[in-house]
């Protein structure tokens, strides 16, 4: 599927009532939908700042289906299920049967029959989560965990609920800068999605132009290209760094890694440009020494770790909005997020 069919805003996400149904792109979704996720969101935490668990997800089953390796977003959607009581199922796709030529549509099938309530979906193929959405039955939710170079929803609006965390400020106030590999990266693609939805007029993508995705003046004027990193993290609130995706590269857009750290990677002198309470983060993997130093990385302004346990409280929220009709009906919902 081309990535610019999966840009149109696709009501397969909403239910009739205008809930979330599926999470799929943060494409077509309103900021009373993303800041519905942020607040329920935040709703996992105690006054102690510490993540609470409860029973909403009782009974229900949530599969985890990575056809893609994962570090953080398998490990905390799992830690979001559990929290919430649901039965977590990961399928091993290495065993199954997959590798004796079974479509992804009769995989699928065969484990909704499972009594699976919700999908958790990883897939390297861009329209992935879109495609087993329209194929589920009507009561069970599809989550994308990453397809492709298209979108990673959960993990931008785990850097929203981050950047309002830690920063303390409105989208509207913040000027945010995204550095490195946004032409692979679905990351950067659902990270400016919901900064626009959220109101952020300043959102600067800093970048060689081998590394800027077709169609990137299409993004809208709140979204400005820097060649120069120096003249990119000027002031800047929150700065986002990106791996190199060199599984999604087919040729060279750098000369080296060494070359790409000396011209975009963050370090000390840099961040220096940035305002002094900048917050630094990463989707993670991380690859130290090429996109971003050690000292960075493991320094007073990185909130790193922080944006792990945050996808807890994120993935929480949306497994539980997904199920919103059947938790409203037992009246659970509205209790948890006001
Ligand atoms: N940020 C992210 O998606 O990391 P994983 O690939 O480890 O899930």
């Amino acid at each position: 599927m081309h990535l610019a069919a999966l840009h149109t805003p696709s009501q397969i996400q909403l239910n009739q009532d205008g809930h979330l149904k599926h999470f799929l792109t943060i494409d077509g979704l309103s900021k009373e939908t993303l800041t519905k996720i942020l607040d329920t969101a935040q709703s996992f935490f105690n006054d102690q700042n510490q993540l609470i668990t409860n029973n909403l997800l009782e009974g229900r089953t949530v599969m985890n289906l990575f056809f893609e390796n994962s570090t953080r977003t398998r490990t905390t959607f799992e830690a979001a299920a559990k929290r919430l009581s649901a039965n977590v199922l990961n399928i091993d796709i290495a065993r199954s049967s997959t590798s004796k030529g079974e479509t992804l549509r009769d995989t699928l099938w065969n484990l909704e029959a499972m009594a699976t309530d919700i999908f958790v979906v990883r897939h390297s193929s861009s329209g992935a989560a879109h495609f087993i959405a329209k194929d589920v039955c009507p009561h069970v939710a599809i989550i994308n965990a990453g397809d492709g170079r298209h979108a990673h929803p959960t993990q931008a609006m785990l850097d929203m609920l981050t950047i309002r965390r830690e920063t303390k400020k409105k989208f509207e106030e913040i000027s945010v800068a995204i550095i490195g590999d946004i032409k692979h990266s679905r990351v950067a693609r659902s990270d400016v999605a919901a900064l626009q939805t959220l109101g952020c007029k300043d959102i600067r993508v800093v970048a060689p132009n081998t590394l800027l995705p077709y169609g990137f003046e299409e993004y809208g004027e709140d979204v400005r290209l820097f060649n120069k990193m120096e003249d990119g993290i000027k002031d800047c609130d929150v700065i986002i760094t990106l791996r190199i995706q060199n599984e999604r590269i087919d040729s060279p857009a750098l000369s080296s890694q060494a070359e790409f750290y000396k011209m975009y990677g963050l370090n000390k002198e840099r961040l220096a440009l940035a305002k002094p309470d900048c917050i630094v983060m990463h989707p993670g993997p991380m690859n130290r020494g090429v996109e971003i130093d050690s000292s960075i990385a493991d320094g007073a302004q990185s909130v790193i770790l922080h944006q792990v346990t945050n996808g807890i409280a994120v993935r929480m929220a949306v497994l539980a909005l997904a199920m919103q009709g059947q938790l409203q009906e037992k009246g659970l919902l509205e209790a948890i997020a006001g």
